[in-house]
């Protein structure tokens, strides 16, 4: 028998569930390389107004969605659509959260690994980061190993259920997570490097900005917010009734985009703290770049060195594992609810199989590597099946289902709490919802699919 469907407690678990999905890998390892990519400052400005136009609105219409059903993704479509094709939004959505689930426990594997490195004493010894980084990835047990006992830590939370699970390690995790980011942030502002990487940051150079520069920014922002993956749909299917939706995806928003910035002030005084090392790395930023900068600018004070790299990978951890959460949950719920079973069942079930999928991710960096389809190994056919095709595509529905479809009347009255709470703009979001991000998404598509 399926378990009774219960809510969040309070307000600030509500804040700090959500933000927990938000708050990733996006932000510590793909928003810098982003960052450093895109030159600096002007790109964080664009981001700004992405999140503001674009990820604020969508936030909110996935919050009323959920919150206005209490159900999964897509019993929610079909409650809100009876008989009709907008149910395959709910289905993306699951869909893409089990994807995107099995490749994100893998590179969480390697941050837990990186991080047990780091604790041992082994990562920042003198070596090449380059070849230390490739022989493990390719290796065929110990990434994987490593990526299970990720996964199990995200099942044991799930299996606990909505408030002894998320609710409470949310409680835990994040704000353990923003006191490590506040150490590592005073940490790297005494690099020697540090003026050099905060002028880096915070001094546009909109030279760079180009549409591509914009649409990247754009597509961080879906990514970086969890959008469009059905997981903040299924978290507000367990607010109550007096949860503020515009005011909790302010906040959420905020939080997600503030841990992003940080997470810049921490990377970029150490990177430019040592001698030829570039920000603009690329996705080895975090796995490559990173233990050389720690290695080489703490050589005299190893022991601050491991405290660092140590402290790092942690945060890294908790941000990955708060995500992770948020997708598991996404499917869990469904499996709940449409097939009748019980909560330990369904989430043992969902583990299982997004770990089978794990390990042809995990081995495509390895003996699989020369298994293509389209030119992209398994983990690139992953990434950019979720990413690049279904994320938009869901979020256009998203905006077309609330602002076309949806009774304009329903939308404003969960909005406003049954018209108790004010929501002056409700104008704005509507024309957002209705014009401005659609066309949008659109170009992010176009621009995806010939980039
Ligand atoms: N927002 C997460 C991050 O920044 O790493 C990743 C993510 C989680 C994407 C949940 C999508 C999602 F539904």
């Amino acid at each position: 028998m399926a378990e009774k469907r219960k809510n969040f407690t309070s307000k600030l678990g509500v804040v700090l569930a959500a933000a927990g999905s938000a708050v990733g890998l996006g932000n510590v390892w793909r928003f810098p390389t982003e960052v450093g990519n895109n030159g600096g400052a002007a790109f964080i400005l664009i981001y700004l107004l992405c999140v503001l136009g674009v990820g604020v609105p969508v936030m909110m219409s996935e919050f009323l969605i959920g919150r206005h059903t209490h159900a999964n993704t897509i019993t929610a479509f079909s409650k809100l659509a009876p008989g009709k094709w907008w149910r395959i939004e709910g289905v993306a959505g699951v869909f893409v959260a089990f994807l995107i689930l099995s490749y994100y426990t893998i590179i969480s594997g390697w941050t837990l690994y990186y991080l047990v490195q780091s604790l041992k004493g082994s990562l920042l010894v003198s070596q090449d980061y380059s070849a230390y980084f490739s022989s493990f990835v390719s290796n065929s047990y110990i990434p994987l190993l490593y990526a299970v006992v990720f996964m199990l830590m995200t099942h044991l939370v799930i299996a606990r259920g909505v408030q002894s699970g998320i609710e409470r390690f949310s409680k835990i995790m994040m704000p353990l997570l923003l006191l490590i980011i506040g150490v590592l942030v005073v940490c790297s502002f005494g690099m020697p490097g540090a003026g050099t990487g905060l002028r880096f940051l915070l001094k546009p150079d909109f030279s760079k900005v180009t549409a591509s520069v914009v649409l990247s920014a754009m597509g961080q922002a879906f990514f970086s917010l969890s959008l469009a993956m059905g997981c903040l749909c299924t978290y507000a299917s367990y607010f109550t009734p007096d949860t503020k939706l515009v005011k909790t995806a302010f906040s959420v928003c905020s939080i997600d985009t503030f841990v992003a910035i940080l997470s810049g002030f921490i990377i970029f005084p150490a990177v430019f703290s040592v001698p030829n090392v570039n920000p603009d790395e690329g996705p080895g930023l975090v796995f490559v770049t990173l233990p050389h900068v720690f290695n080489t600018a703490f050589h005299s004070l190893p022991l601050l060195g491991y405290l660092f790299s140590g402290l790092f990978y942690l945060l890294l951890l908790l941000a990955a594992l708060t995500s992770a959460m948020s997708l598991h949950e996404s499917v869990t719920a469904y499996v709940i609810e449409s097939f009748n079973i019980r909560r330990q069942k369904a989430s043992a079930l969902v583990s299982f199989c997004c770990m089978a999928l794990g390990v042809l991710c995990s081995l495509s960096f390895g003996v699989l590597s020369d298994f293509t389809v389209c030119g992209l190994t398994i983990f690139g056919l992953f990434d950019f099946c979720a990413s690049k095709i279904i994320m938009p595509a869901g979020g256009l529905i998203i905006c077309l289902f609330t602002g076309w479809y949806l009774d304009r009347k329903l939308v404003y009255n969960e909005l406003t709490n049954g018209e108790t709470v004010p929501f002056r703009m409700f104008r704005v979001y509507v024309f957002l919802i209705r014009y401005v991000v659609p066309i949008a998404i659109i170009l992010i598509f176009i621009n995806e699919l010939l980039g």
